[in-house]
């Protein structure tokens, strides 16, 4: 299994929400014959995702993602876990709200920029929304009250 991260930014800056759904829909009927699990965090015109699968298929799926002109500006993040996150989410998806999901963390700006913000923290990120859609997805508990501490660095 390998997991790879990257974020990017999408290409108008902010993808409507019809657009965003088909997209998805796309993208975890092809994950789902391809045993690819991760999720999509999409907020700020910018994109952040984890995909698990088998090594061959996930480098084959991030070349095609790297050229796909949906977005742009594409920076790997040295991540990785000792266990697959998202078994039986061909592809998760939430809307990252960062005072909410960040606390602490939060660049006083306009907008926050991924690209600033360190492996450790979107490592802890992504564990957060594992343990949110272990519990059934959004409508699950908060991950703070599953797992208290995690976001003490
Ligand atoms: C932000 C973003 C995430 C994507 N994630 C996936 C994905 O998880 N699975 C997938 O099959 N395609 C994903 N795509 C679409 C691929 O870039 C590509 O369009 C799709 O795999 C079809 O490739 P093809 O046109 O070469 O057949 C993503 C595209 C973008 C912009």
């Amino acid at each position: 299994m390998r997991q790879l991260v990257y974020s990017s930014r999408a290409r108008d800056g902010c993808l409507a929400n019809a657009e965003l759904s088909e997209m998805l829909r796309t993208f975890r009927h092809h994950n789902s014959q391809t045993n690819v699990s991760g999720i999509l965090l999409y907020g700020y015109g910018r994109f952040l995702q984890l995909l698990e699968g088998k090594s061959d298929v996930v480098s084959d799926l991030y070349a095609r993602i790297a050229a796909d002109v949906r977005h742009f500006d594409l920076y790997r993040l040295d991540i990785g876990f000792d266990r697959q996150l998202f078994t039986g989410w061909p592809m998760a998806y939430a809307k990252v709200e960062p005072e909410r999901d960040m606390p602490g963390y939060v660049i006083k700006a306009p907008y926050v920029d991924l690209h600033l913000i360190d492996e450790a923290v979107i490592s802890k990120l992504l564990l957060y929304y594992s343990y949110r859609f272990a519990q059934g997805g959004a409508s699950g508990p908060h991950p703070q009250e599953l797992a208290p501490g995690l976001w003490a660095l």
